[in-house]
This record gives structure tokens, C-alpha cells and sequence, in this order.
């Protein structure tokens, strides 16, 4: 029986999935939307000390695209900094949130005094939270971008607050500290429980006709799936090195993401932008897909498989800097056409088919090949046995492709053949109809 059960910061989570601190944290009903959805917690919207951040602009999202040719990708721009509530309504929303609901609930502050710290940190204790993530990376204001020694003054304020509480304390760290590791062996020293990695970065973007800053003239947060690697590449650094709860945040858009996280050695996986943009039952699905990777290879539990990734990742001085492939220019043909008996351009269809041309791939397959459902299911695809790709990792799957073009074309109804007159008066007759006799009487057809 595979199960998701998750021990973080010495919490039981029935998931090790978290629905991260934004507005869709900020009230009851939302947070029974996470646990509805399968959440093993919540860290709710930040309550600031700050009042002026208590209340933000409108509107406060922008999606940006990015295209490059058939590339795309976006960043989720956001201005939304704190919980529009004061210490005393928050907390009453802590104690509700801990009534009405079974996931655990964690409250994150974000102070600029010592004695905000100490107060904000005893008053969620006392409204029942059950750890509490102390965020000194907001994107729009913290220690992070308005501290002289910011090293000195998050440790400083995570120091306060543990010797205030007895709850666990997580530390929200943002991806702008020089060295993650050394600040997260600190946090660990003073008795800090676990480290959140990493909150958003701070962006600018700028309309190019108005020559403004967008998104109310300020710098703002940003993120997207492309954020993933980063808060990947220190996770996977720092669970090996530091015994030390990690929750990991940024950039999860689909279960693969979660995966990744837990196998670079995360504890919990925290996900925001994708509620967004999905809603909720994101959530569902990361849940989902975490399970059937798990019944796929045989775990029983994450510890199976958490942090396998680690011990994998080679240095600088290790990294294989052989030319394992050397182009075969001189040979004027690809390998795989040079393999394959009727010269099909094998490479040519493939790279159109990466970027998404499937139509100009299948009028290219068919000026050399008129049976590529055929082939594709039944040639022995000497071209894989060349396909230089092999010599990294594994061959592409050359026929497979050719068969997707082939049942394309009949799912979709497209035939890149143009009709032929048939304007020779000689007739033409063709022995045999296997694929050679078939190709015969085809080309011929094509030529009138
Ligand atoms: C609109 C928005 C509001 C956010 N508000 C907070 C906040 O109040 N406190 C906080 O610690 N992080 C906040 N975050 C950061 C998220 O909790 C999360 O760490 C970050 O977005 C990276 O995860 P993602 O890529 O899954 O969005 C916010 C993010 C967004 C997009
Ligand atoms: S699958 Fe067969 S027909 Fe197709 S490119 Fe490879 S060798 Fe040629």
C-alpha cells in the first residue's frame, strides 16, 4: 500500500504537497479548498508588520509570455504583498482555520522590529498554529533587499523568534542570498526546524511605448515554471549537507516538478503559481501523478526514493568532457539516412517533428517513403542502430516517430499529397506488391 504520508518539522502531512503562502492562503475557505484538493498543509498569507503593505495595488497580476518561435513560456508577475489583516484578526483566523480544518496550519510573518518579531511569532502560537514560517525574502520589501548585513539580521530575527516559541520555525529564504548553504547551517545551529527554498524573485519589467515601469511603476515579484532549477540545484546541495527539514518552492506546474524536488532530497513541495493559474485541483493532479510514479517504480514510501538524486550529481572535475560524438560532416549524409535503405531523411523529419510541424514532416516522409504506417510498425529502423544520439543516452525512436506521422495524417484527415494528372500514354506494369512494388507503381504515379 503506497503511501504519502510526510513527518515535516515533527508535523504528520498525509501528502508532502503544501499550497504556499499567497492569497489563495489567506481565509478559511480557501484553506479547506487545499485540503479538499489533497494538501497536506497550508502556510498562510503573510501578515506584515509593515501597514502601509497590508494593502496592495490593483491590479495585482500580470501574465507575461515569452515566445520564441515555438518556445513558449510565461512569468506570473505579481504585486500582492501582505494579508490585508492585523496581528489580532489573523490570529482569529489561525484559530479558525484550526477548528474547521485537519491540515496543518502555518502562519508566516514578516516583521521589521525586534519586539514584531517576538509579538507576531507568541500571538500565532497562541491561536493554535502548528509551526510558523518567518518570511525574510519577500520579493517587494525584507531583511533580504534592505538589510546592510542581511546574513546577520535574518539570523538575528529568526533567533528572536525561536526563543519566543515552542512551535517549529521555518525560515522562507529567497534566492537573492550569496550562499544558501552557509545561511541554512546557520538557521540549523540556532534551532531553526526547516528552511522553505526559495521565495520569489524580484523583478522589473517595462512597457517599451509608455517607457514606464509596468505593474504600478515598481519592482515586483516574478516566477514561472522555468523557476525550477535554481531552488533544484541548492535543495539538492544542501539536503546531503544539512540535517534539516527542506520545503521546496518555485516553479512546480505538474506532478514531474514535485518528483524532481523530492528526489533532489525536499521534504515537503510547496506550490502557488500553478493554483493560480489552474485553481485548486491543481493540486489533485500533483497528488495523483506523485502516486503513479510511486506504484510505477515499486516505492512504498518518499523516504524510498527521497534525495536518490544527490549522490548522482557530479562536480566539475568529474563531468565526462570526452567528445563522445564527433560530426560526420565529411560524409556529406546523416547516419540514419546513410542507414536507411531507401534513404529516407530520417533527421529532417524528426527535427521538424520537435517543433511541432507534423505536416511538412509528413510531405517530407512521403516524397521518399509512401508507407510510413507500414514502416513504422514493421522495418527493423537500422537507422536507430546509427543514430548518434545514442552514444549519450538512447537512440531516438526513429520508426516510432514515422508511425506517429502516419496515424496523424488518418487521425486528422490531412494529406499533404497533391493529385497527379496522369498524362503519359504508356502503361506501366508493376510485378509484385510488396513495399518495393507498391513504392514502384506509387512514384510512378506521380509522375503521370
Ligand atoms: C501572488 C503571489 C503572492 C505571494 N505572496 C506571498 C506571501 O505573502 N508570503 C510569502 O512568503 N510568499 C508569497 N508568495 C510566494 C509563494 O509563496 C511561492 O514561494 C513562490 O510563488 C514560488 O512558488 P511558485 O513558483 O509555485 O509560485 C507569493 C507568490 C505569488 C505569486
Ligand atoms: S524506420 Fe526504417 S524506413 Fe524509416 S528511416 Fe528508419 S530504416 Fe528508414
Amino acid at each position: 500500500m503506497i503511501s504519502l504520508k510526510t513527518k515535516y518539522v515533527g508535523l504528520d502531512l498525509e501528502t508532502p504537497i503544501i499550497v504556499s503562502s499567497a492569497g489563495i492562503t489567506e481565509t478559511v475557505e480557501r484553506m479547506r479548498r487545499c485540503e479538499e484538493n489533497g494538501a497536506g498543509a497550508v502556510v498562510m498569507k503573510s501578515l506584515f508588520e509593515n501597514e502601509i503593505s497590508r494593502t496592495s495595488p490593483t491590479p495585482r497580476f500580470k501574465i507575461i509570455k515569452h515566445n520564441m518561435g515555438s518556445y513558449k513560456t510565461f512569468t506570473l508577475f505579481s504585486y500582492e504583498q501582505a494579508s490585508e489583516w492585523g496581528p489580532d484578526r489573523y490570529a482569529e483566523e489561525v484559530t479558525n482555520a484550526k477548528a474547521k480544518l485537519k491540515i496543518k496550519i502555518i502562519p508566516s510573518i514578516n516583521c521589521s522590529t525586534e519586539g514584531g518579531w517576538v509579538s507576531y511569532a507568541r500571538k500565532m502560537e497562541e491561536a493554535g498554529a502548528d509551526a510558523l514560517e518567518i518570511n525574510v525574502s519577500c520579493p517587494h520589501s525584507s531583511i533580504t533587499f534592505t538589510g546592510k548585513e542581511v546574513e546577520k539580521e535574518i539570523l538575528t530575527a529568526a533567533q528572536h523568534v525561536r526563543e519566543a516559541v515552542s512551535i517549529p520555525v521555518i525560515a522562507k529564504l529567497s534566492p537573492q542570498l550569496t550562499s544558501p548553504l552557509s545561511m541554512v547551517h546557520a538557521l540549523k545551529d540556532i534551532g531553526i526546524n526547516g528552511v522553505t527554498i526559495f521565495n520569489r524573485i524580484t523583478g522589473l519589467d517595462i512597457d517599451i511605448e509608455a517607457e514606464q515601469p509596468i505593474m504600478h511603476r515598481g519592482y515586483a515579484g516574478h516566477g514561472g515554471p522555468w523557476a525550477i532549477m535554481y531552488p533544484l540545484r541548492w535543495i539538492s546541495a544542501i539536503a546531503p549537507q544539512v540535517n534539516i527539514d527542506i520545503s521546496a518552492s518555485g516553479g512546480v506546474s505538474s506532478a514531474d516538478d514535485v518528483i524532481k524536488y523530492l528526489l533532489a532530497g525536499a521534504t515537503t513541495v510547496q506550490v502557488c503559481t500553478a493554483v493560480y493559474m489552474n485553481g485548486y485541483e491543481i493540486v489533485q493532479e500533483l497528488v495523483k501523478g506523485l502516486t503513479q510514479f510511486m506504484e510505477r517504480k515499486g516505492y512504498q514510501c518518499i523516504d524510498d526514493f527521497r534525495g536518490k538524486v544527490c549522490s548522482r550529481i557530479l562536480g566539475t572535475t568529474e563531468i565526462e568532457r570526452r567528445h563522445l560524438v564527433v560530426a560526420q560532416i565529411n560524409k556529406k549524409i546523416a547516419p540514419c539516412k546513410a542507414a536507411c535503405p531507401i534513404d529516407q531523411s530520417a533527421q529532417a523529419y524528426v527535427s521538424l517533428i520537435a517543433e511541432g510541424r507534423f505536416e511538412e514532416a509528413l510531405k517530407l516522409v512521403k516524397q521518399e517513403n509512401p508507407l510510413p504506417a507500414i514502416c513504422g510498425r514493421v522495418c527493423h529502423h537500422p537507422c536507430e542502430a546509427e543514430c548518434t544520439r545514442g552514444l549519450i543516452d538512447q537512440p531516438l525512436s526513429i520508426a516510432a516517430l514515422k508511425r506517429f506521422l502516419a496515424d496523424y495524417e488518418m487521425r486528422m484527415g490531412v494529406s499533404p499529397i497533391q493529385s497527379v494528372k496522369l498524362d503519359k500514354e504508356d502503361k506501366i506494369a508493376v510485378v509484385g506488391s510488396g513495399p518495393a512494388g507498391l513504392s514502384a507503381a506509387y512514384f510512378l504515379t506521380q509522375r503521370g
